[in-house]
C-alpha cells in the first residue's frame, strides 16, 4: 500500500537554481488509495463503493503524521493541497520551505466540520453563514477575522484574517478529521509551477521535500477555490475567481457581488495591491514562453496563432498550442492540447494545469493559447491563463 519515493528527480524540472541543501530531506510516503474507490453497478445506477479498510488505514497513518507536525499532500475537489497542522509554526514553515513560497502569501485553512470554525474565527456574519450553508463543503474560501492565537502567525502572514474552506472531497474530509486539527494547505506545487491535479504532479514537484502524498486519483474541478471576503454591508468581494462562479455567489449574496479591483485592472498601470496577497505573484507558469491570442473572430485568432507557431518553428522552437475542440483542426504545432469544447468550460478548468505540465515535460518552448469568454468557470480559466502567460496577450 505504501512505498517511498526516491529523492532523485524532484528538483530537476523546476528550472530554478535551487538545491535541497538548505532543506531537510524527507522520506515521502505514498499512499495509493485510488483502488479503494470503485464504482459498482447497482439497480439505482453506479454507486461509489469504498474499500474502507484500506482507505481508513492510510488516512489514519497520514492523519497521525499531520497531527505530529509533518507535511502531507492530499486530493481535494479543486487541486491537490499540501497540508500541515495550522497551529504548528514549525510544520507550517516546512510547507513554505517545501514549496519555496514567499512568506507574505497566507495559507488557506481547511476544516472538516462546522464545529472546527469555533475558536478559529471571531465572528461569522449573516452573509458568510449563508455562503457556507450554500457552498460548503465545496470550492469556496471565505476570509474571516482570525481568533488571536488560533493558528500560527505564519499561516495568516501577519494579517488579522484567515481564509477558511471545507473541501468537498471524502479523502480530504476524512484526513482532516483523522488529524483532528485545522489543516493549512496551499496547492501542492513548487511555487510558480502549475497547481497539481494528479498525485504524480505533486511527486514531480515535492518528492523528498514532504512527508507523504495520498494519491486519490485526478481532482475534479481542476482550478482552485474561489476566495471571497464579505464587507460589513454584506457585499461579497471576489479576491480570486475559482470553482464557485459569480452567478452562484449572487444567488446567495443579496447585497451583491463584485470583483476585487486588482482582478479588473490586471495588466493595467494603476493596479491596486491585490487583497489576496497570492494574486500578485506569477503563478501557474509553464517553462515555455506563453502568449494568448484574443479576438472576436475565431478565424482571425486561428490565423494569428498559426502565424506565430510557424515563425517559432522556423526559429527552431518546439511549439505547443492550447485550443478549444471547435478550432483544433486549424492548428499545426508540435503539440496540440485540447481544452475541450468552448461551450463547456468546466472541461477547460479540469484540463488546464495538466496540459501546461505536459508542455513542460515535452520541452515546448513556445506556447500559444486561445482565450475564452469570462463567464461562469471561464473567469477562473482566463485568470489562470493570463497568469500563465504573464499577461502577454495579442489582440487581433
Ligand atoms: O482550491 C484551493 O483553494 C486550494 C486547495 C488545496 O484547497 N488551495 C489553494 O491555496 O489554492 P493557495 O495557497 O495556492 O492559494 C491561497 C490563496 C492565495 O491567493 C492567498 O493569497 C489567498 O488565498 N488568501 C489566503 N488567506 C488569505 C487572507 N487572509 N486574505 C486574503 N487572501 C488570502
Ligand atoms: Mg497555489
Amino acid at each position: 500500500m505504501d512505498n517511498n519515493l526516491r529523492h532523485t528527480g524532484n528538483n530537476q524540472k523546476s528550472g530554478k537554481n535551487e538545491s535541497l541543501a538548505h532543506l531537510e530531506q524527507r522520506d515521502t510516503r505514498m499512499w495509493d488509495v485510488t483502488g479503494a474507490m470503485v464504482f459498482e453497478e447497482s439497480q439505482s445506477g453506479k454507486i461509489l463503493k469504498e474499500d474502507d479498510a484500506l482507505l481508513a488505514a492510510a488516512l489514519q497513518e497520514a492523519g497521525k503524521i499531520l497531527a505530529s507536525g509533518g507535511t502531507v499532500a492530499f486530493p481535494t475537489e479543486t487541486v491537490y493541497g499540501l497540508g500541515a497542522d495550522a497551529r504548528n509554526t514549525e510544520a507550517v514553515e516546512a510547507v513554505f520551505a517545501a514549496k519555496g513560497r514567499p512568506s507574505d502569501n497566507p495559507l488557506i485553512v481547511h476544516i472538516a466540520s462546522m464545529s472546527q470554525l469555533d475558536g478559529l474565527v471571531t465572528r461569522v456574519n449573516e452573509t458568510e453563514r449563508r455562503l457556507m450553508e450554500a457552498f460548503w463543503p465545496g470550492p469556496l474560501t471565505v476570509v474571516l477575522p482570525v481568533a488571536p492565537g488560533a493558528v500560527s502567525p505564519r499561516v495568516t502572514a501577519g494579517l488579522s484574517t484567515v481564509g477558511v474552506r471545507m473541501p468537498a472531497h471524502d479523502i480530504a474530509l476524512r484526513l482532516i478529521a483523522a488529524a483532528d486539527c485545522p489543516v493549512a494547505a496551499p496547492s501542492a506545487n513548487r511555487s510558480g509551477r502549475p497547481s497539481p491535479t494528479l498525485a504524480s504532479h505533486v511527486g514531480e514537484d515535492l518528492a523528498g521535500r514532504i512527508d507523504g502524498i495520498v494519491d486519490g486519483g485526478p481532482t475534479g474541478v481542476g482550478v482552485e477555490s474561489t476566495v471571497v471576503e464579505v464587507g460589513a454591508d454584506g457585499t461579497v468581494t471576489v479576491l480570486r475567481p475559482g470553482g464557485i462562479t459569480v452567478r452562484q455567489l449572487a444567488r446567495v449574496a443579496t447585497a451583491g457581488v463584485r470583483l476585487d479591483a486588482a482582478l479588473l485592472e490586471a495588466g493595467g498601470v494603476d493596479i491596486p495591491a491585490p487583497r489576496a496577497p497570492g494574486m500578485k505573484y506569477t503563478h501557474y507558469a509553464p517553462r515555455g514562453a506563453m502568449r494568448i491570442v484574443a479576438g472576436a473572430a475565431p478565424e482571425r485568432v486561428a490565423a494569428r496563432i498559426q502565424a506565430e507557431l510557424d515563425a517559432a518553428a522556423e526559429r527552431g522552437e518546439t511549439t505547443g498550442v492550447l485550443a478549444f475542440d471547435e478550432h483544433l483542426p486549424r492548428y499545426r504545432a508540435d503539440y496540440v492540447e485540447s481544452l475541450g469544447s468552448i461551450a463547456a468550460l468546466e472541461t477547460a478548468a479540469h484540463r488546464l494545469y495538466a496540459a501546461l505540465r505536459r508542455f513542460d515535460d515535452r520541452g515546448v518552448t513556445c506556447i500559444l493559447a486561445e482565450s475564452c469568454p469570462q463567464d461562469g468557470l471561464g473567469s477562473a480559466v482566463m485568470n489562470r491563463l493570463l497568469k500563465a502567460a504573464g499577461h502577454n496577450v495579442i489582440h487581433v
